[in-house]
């Protein structure tokens, strides 16, 4: 019988959109799983939503609705994503769900029982806003060294030392930002976990198992000071009471590993399985793929929790880097933050399963997106060379065979071809076992090379033109590339499943002969399909492959003083009043005059583009723009005199940091009026005091 195999990527929290570095790691998973599954294995893929916590807590009560539905929503959003790129997890769960409470339990009492947790009175940081304790996180004030303020509870941004956080100065809570009435240290009991115990059993753990040699290295650093973990979390907590006790959690990362085990027994409830095969068997294979931030969590804690219960501890954890663009970390406040759907709306989701496959190595390394050196190898390797070689070849027997194929001679070194491409296959085959994908991909790319020059070498188009034995000779050339093809078909199915598929369909392999036994040199079939090409060039530039998201900051100013431009009849010169946080009076021109008197502008709050680039605007440095909507020559100032001075514009969140736009930026977002509402991406705009208000008809753009 076979052994069974069960393999995950960490589980993503649910309180936002999955962004391109979580596809890296769900991509990267997904090769495998289907790799596996290629050569016959018993494998399935269990993965689920990390739904609990403070981050998760908040953003619900932000957005005035429960945790259960946030986490519902994004669910919903999760699982597109998913399909869209085809990653085939065969369960996407949640840990908030009975089985995860009932597992976290369960653990929970073992290591209780066998005396792994013990009580202890923490003294912490306690908002009377909030009524809550707050986690580090949530805590800022002046930073004790530098003494800079609106500093991190733990590490200061401007000098950054790191410090305790009752070291801070003036510390206030981040949540409701009250300065009035100061933080209080209080007191309250919690749940520690005495991972000190497990040092011995983790140290055999990490040194047998067959890790990557640069994670071992930190975990034997790592394994000589090992601290005791606080698992619980008082309320108010999105999470799972812990037993026993009326306002204690669990912390959210106790339940959030143990969600692999609740999503692998809510599969196996489903599919009639028995979930302790996986997590209980001697024989049983457990898989991790996680990013580089989380190996504390998964080779320490994780192990060490599994331990108490007595489950089967993962054989592997496959630890990856991150993801960078253009060779930064991903930056909401720099626009290089992007997420899955917003790379769907310009790119084909294969485009970067093929980058990120022809990337990754089975190191930890950090992978980077740049987008020249994406749109080079989508062009030049996955479409002149893959892409060609398999339309050309089916083409080439749809126009002159009819498609049909005869059978492989020897007339050109087919011998030493195949011999070729079964050392190639076999090195492919050690490759993805290993996760260097990259190693893949540059072997498969040098199989499509190598059917690319037997052709060439060839000349059937020559051949097509002699007698009857020349045609056949042709014949026979080309059904010996439609092989090779099948191969390529075969062994590129873990990377890109859609291509793969229309290949296979293009030229008639059937769903059961495409496993990796079929890898070899038979004639599979007499007659092929029509081909078409499997992908499209892309010919745009590579800035515009994924363009920046352009964020506005719009706010609610006022018109304090208005001058004539002193060299431009129909300008006005301004100065505007942002209020208080927003600091200085702003200068900036404004082509009203023909529309306006100074009186009718004079004192007036209306909004205004704060993010816009400075310009020189004849001699008068312009620093924003006064905002009107306009409809043909009809054009009006937006006035919101029911609103805060200084608010911020927006839809459905607010950002907290803008890059500046420049005019044609800004010219391509639509904003425009309906039912006398300002709409953007179809939301209302709106301020915290409530939605803006405009008189004007439908349609009218703001500019
Ligand atoms: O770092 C994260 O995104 C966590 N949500 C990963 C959890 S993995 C597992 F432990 F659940
Ligand atoms: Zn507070």
């Amino acid at each position: 019988m076979k052994h069974k195999i069960l393999v995950t990527s960490a589980l993503p929290y649910a309180n936002g959109l999955f962004h391109l570095g979580h596809m890296v790691e769900f991509i990267q998973t997904d090769i495998f799983v289907r790799y596996l599954r290629l050569k016959g294995k018993d494998v399935i893929y269990c993965c689920a939503d990390d739904t609990h916590g403070t981050p998760i807590e908040l953003k619900a009560k932000e957005l005035n609705i429960t945790p259960e539905k946030l986490i519902d929503n994004f669910y919903h959003e999760h699982l597109k994503d998913l399909k869209q790129f085809n990653i085939n997890c065969d369960n996407y769960y949640s840990t908030n769900s009975p089985e995860n409470k009932a597992f976290s339990e369960y653990i929970f009492n073992k290591a209780k029982e066998k005396g792994h947790i013990y009580q202890k009175e923490v003294e912490q940081f306690y908002c009377n806003t909030c009524n809550r304790f707050l986690p580090d996180r949530f805590i800022k004030g002046t930073c004790p060294k530098c003494k800079a303020e609106d500093q991190y509870g733990d590490v200061c941004e401007s000098c950054s030392t790191s410090y305790k956080t009752t070291d801070v100065i003036n510390p206030y809570c981040s949540i409701c930002k009250s300065k009035d009435a100061p933080l209080e240290l209080k007191k309250s009991l919690h749940y520690f976990f005495k991972l000190q115990d497990f040092r011995q059993k983790l140290n055999k753990y990490i040194v047998t198992s067959n890790f990557q040699q640069q994670v071992v290295n930190f975990l034997m650093n790592w394994l000589d000071n090992l601290e005791d973990w606080c698992i619980s979390r008082d309320g108010p907590y999105f999470g799972f009471k812990i037993p026993g006790e009326e306002d204690k959690y669990f912390y959210v990362w106790l339940d959030a590993p143990i969600g692999y085990i609740a999503s692998t027994a809510n599969y196996c409830q489903n599919n009639k399985l028995d979930v302790y095969d996986y997590w209980k068997l001697e024989t049983s294979e457990i898989i991790h793929f996680i990013g580089k931030d989380i190996i504390y969590f998964h080779f320490l804690f994780w192990p060490a929790l599994l331990m108490c219960a007595d489950f089967s501890l993962p054989k592997q954890i496959r630890v990856h880097g991150f993801l960078t663009i253009n060779g930064e970390k991903m930056s909401k406040s720099r626009g290089t933050f992007v997420t899955a759907r917003q790379y769907l709306e310009h790119l084909h989701p294969e485009f970067f399963r093929f980058y990120v496959a022809s990337n990754l190595t089975s190191a930890v390394e950090d992978i980077n997106l740049d987008l020249q050196d994406f749109k080079d190898k989508i062009n030049n390797e996955l479409i002149a060379n893959i892409g060609n070689f398999c339309y050309r070849t089916i083409s080439f027997v749809n126009n002159n065979f009819k498609g049909e194929l005869s059978t492989i001679g020897t007339l050109y070194n087919e011998a030493q071809y195949k011999a070729e491409i079964e050392k190639k296959i076999a090195a492919i085959d050690k490759h993805y076992e290993k996760g260097d994908s990259r190693e893949v991909m540059k072997e498969l790319l040098a199989i499509s090379t190598l059917g690319n020059k037997y052709v060439q070498d060839c000349q059937p188009w020559q051949l097509i033109k002699g007698d009857k034995q020349e045609k056949e000779k042709a014949q026979q050339v080309m059904t010996f590339a439609v092989i090779i093809l099948k191969n390529i078909s075969i062994l590129l199915q873990p990377i890109l499943p859609a291509a793969a598929d229309k290949l296979q369909q293009q030229i008639n392999l059937k769903n059961n002969s495409s496993s990796w036994n079929n890898l070899d040199f038979s004639v599979y079939t007499t007659q092929i399909n029509k081909g078409e090409p499997l992908f499209k060039k892309l010919e745009d530039e590579p800035a515009d492959l994924i363009p920046k998201k352009i964020q506005f900051e719009i706010r609610v100013a006022q018109i304090k003083e208005v001058q004539q431009h002193p060299n431009a009849d129909r300008l006005y010169h301004l100065k505007i009043d942002l209020g208080n946080e927003h600091g200085e009076m702003r200068e900036l021109v404004a082509g009203l005059k023909e529309h306006y008197t100074p009186d009718q502008l004079l004192n007036k709050q209306v909004l205004m583009l704060c993010n816009l680039e400075p310009a020189d605007i004849r001699g008068i440095k312009s620093n924003g723009m006064i905002l009107v909507t306009a409809k043909g020559k009809k054009i009006k100032l937006i006035e919101v005199p029911d609103h805060k001075l200084g608010e911020l514009v927006y839809t459905t969140h607010k950002e907290n940091s803008f890059t500046q736009l420049s005019y044609n930026d800004f010219k391509k977002i639509k904003i425009a009026t309906r039912n006398k509402h300002i709409f953007y991406e179809d939301k209302p705009l709106k301020t915290d005091s409530g939605k803006i208000n405009h008189d004007f008809e439908d349609n009218g753009i703001v500019q």
